[in-house]
C-alpha cells in the first residue's frame, strides 16, 4: 500500500506491512521451538542456549525485509553463506530447516500475498545455503 506524505511517495515496507518486529519475533521464536526438538538440527547449533541464535536470525530477517538495521550494526555484513560454512548444510538439514520454517510461517496466518513472498524468499535462501552434497 502506498501513501503520500509530505509530497513524497512512501512505499510501505514488507516489514511494516506484516506487522513489524512482533511478527518477526513470533516467526523465529516458533521456528526455534522446532529446532530445539529436532534431532538433526539441534546438535548443529554450537551454543547450549538457542536464545542468542534466535535473536540473530530475528534481527537479520527484520533487516532484510526493510526494518531496522540492528543486525548489521552488531554483526556487520550478513555474508550468510560464509557464516554457514562451519556447518554441514546438506539436503536433510535444508529440509528440516524449511519444515520448521513452514510451521512457523503457517502460524503467522499472513495474507496470501505476503505469505507467498516470505515463503518464496525462505525457499530460495535455504537452497542457496546448502554447502554439502
Ligand atoms: C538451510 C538450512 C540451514 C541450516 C541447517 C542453518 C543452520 C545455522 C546454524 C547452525 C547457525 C549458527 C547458529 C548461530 O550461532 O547463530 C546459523 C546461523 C544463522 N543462520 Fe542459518 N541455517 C540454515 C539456513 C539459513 C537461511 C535460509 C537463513 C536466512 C534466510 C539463515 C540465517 C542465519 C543467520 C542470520 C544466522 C546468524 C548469523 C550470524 O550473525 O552469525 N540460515 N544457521
Amino acid at each position: 500500500m502506498d501513501q503520500i506524505k509530505r509530497g513524497t511517495l512512501q512505499t510501505q515496507t514488507f516489514y511494516e506491512r506484516v506487522g513489524g518486529e512482533p511478527t518477526f519475533r513470533r516467526l523465529v521464536h516458533r521456528f526455534y521451538e522446532g529446532v530445539a526438538a529436532d534431532p538433526l538440527l539441534r546438535p548443529m547449533y554450537p551454543e547450549e542456549d538457542l536464545g542468542p541464535a534466535e535473536e540473530r536470525l530475528t534481527l537479520f530477517l527484520m533487516q532484510y525485509w526493510g526494518g531496522p538495521r540492528t543486525y548489521s550494526e552488531g554483526r556487520g555484513h550478513p555474508r550468510l553463506r560464509m557464516r554457514h560454512a562451519p556447518f554441514k548444510v546438506d539436503r536433510a538439514a535444508h529440509d528440516a530447516w524449511l519444515r520448521h520454517m513452514r510451521d512457523a510461517v503457517d502460524e503467522l496466518a499472513l495474507d496470501a500475498e505476503s505469505e507467498e513472498e516470505l515463503w518464496g524468499y525462505l525457499v530460495y535462501a535455504a537452497e542457496s545455503m546448502i554447502n554439502t552434497p
